[in-house]
């Protein structure tokens, strides 16, 4: 089925305007986690066969955003920051100030700037995710001006159902881009690397990544469920002249905490130059 031919007139109330592989997953999340069906979540790309599977799960789809616009009541932006002035360009005609509130996930573009790009008083709230959308694990900061706290109540309705969720200054943004976005792909890159060890040690490769998987959620569920320190759940497990607090100091000896403390740094500096400022008008 080609995408294009399921779009024609939506009564969606969220328009998703840029379905990559953020706004893709946060669809079928949304979805998932049962906070709204496929036939009230409008996605657009600039290239619609890419939608070609979620229309086949239902999802209205298609290239034209003044249509996603028309039956939405929230306008999630998630295009790439270099892709937001084009689009925004694009509807500003069809936005309602009265009807739409606008959710934007784009990097790097902040409140103020997407108070000048989107037609006043239209309410704006700015939302970091991660790809863990997709089945309901997110960590997404939100942040918005005063004048949004509806919209602000609204995106943490809406993200709470695809994960955690945390209201922060706009100024945190960059930083919640390195830790909660880009975090997935460190993190995954760390459970990549226990999995190499575990080859080495002579596992399997698809039991090696199970193990360093469930071990990676058994940690972070210490953390997340019972509310223990990092350092106090690593005392529990470092027995004096043992295994593990040997294996932790030679991953130490060779820079495990400053390589991920520098490049946690390093994509912070990066995802604040994402967006060019001099691109809005
Ligand atoms: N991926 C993540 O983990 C993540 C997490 C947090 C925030 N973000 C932010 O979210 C945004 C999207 O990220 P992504 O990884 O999903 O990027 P992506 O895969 O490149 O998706 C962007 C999508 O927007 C479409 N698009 C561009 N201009 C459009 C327009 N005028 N109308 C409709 N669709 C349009 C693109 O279509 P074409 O492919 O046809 O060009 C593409 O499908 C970025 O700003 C990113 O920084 C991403």
């Amino acid at each position: 089925m080609s995408a294009q031919k399921t779009s024609a007139s939506s009564s969606a109330s969220l328009a998703i305007l840029g379905g990559g592989n953020l706004g893709q997953a946060l669809a079928r999340g949304l979805v998932r986690s049962g906070t709204l069906p496929p036939d009230q979540i409008h996605v657009t790309s600039l290239h619609p066969p890419s939608l070609d599977a979620l229309a086949e799960e239902g999802f209205p789809v298609g290239r034209d955003n003044s249509a996603a616009l028309q039956g939405a009541s929230t306008v999630l932006l998630a295009v790439q920051p270099q892709q937001i002035v084009a689009l925004v360009d694009e509807i500003r005609g069809d936005i309602d100030p009265a009807r739409h509130k606008v959710i934007s996930v784009v990097s790097s573009v902040t409140v103020a700037q997407l108070r000048e790009m989107i037609p006043a008083p239209t309410q704006v709230v700015r939302a970091m995710p991660n790809t863990a959308v997709s089945i309901g694990e997110s960590m997404t900061c939100l942040a918005a001006d005063p004048d949004s706290a509806d919209a602000l109540d609204e995106a943490e309705a809406l993200f709470k159902g695809v994960g955690l969720t945390i209201r922060i200054e706009d100024e945190m943004m960059v930083g919640a881009t390195a830790l909660c976005a880009c975090g997935i792909a460190f993190f995954l890159r760390s459970v990549r690397a226990a999995s190499q060890g575990g080859i080495e040690i002579g596992f399997h490769p698809e039991d090696a990544l199970l193990l360093a998987a469930q071990t990676a959620r058994g940690a972070a569920s210490l953390v997340l469920r019972d509310d223990h320190h990092p350092e106090s759940e690593i005392d529990r497990v470092t027995t004096p002249r043992g295994c593990t607090i040997a294996g932790l100091n030679e991953m130490e000896h060779q820079g495990f905490s400053s390589a991920m403390i520098k490049g946690f740094v390093l994509s912070a500096q990066k995802a604040a130059l994402l967006f060019d400022d001099g691109d809005v008008a």
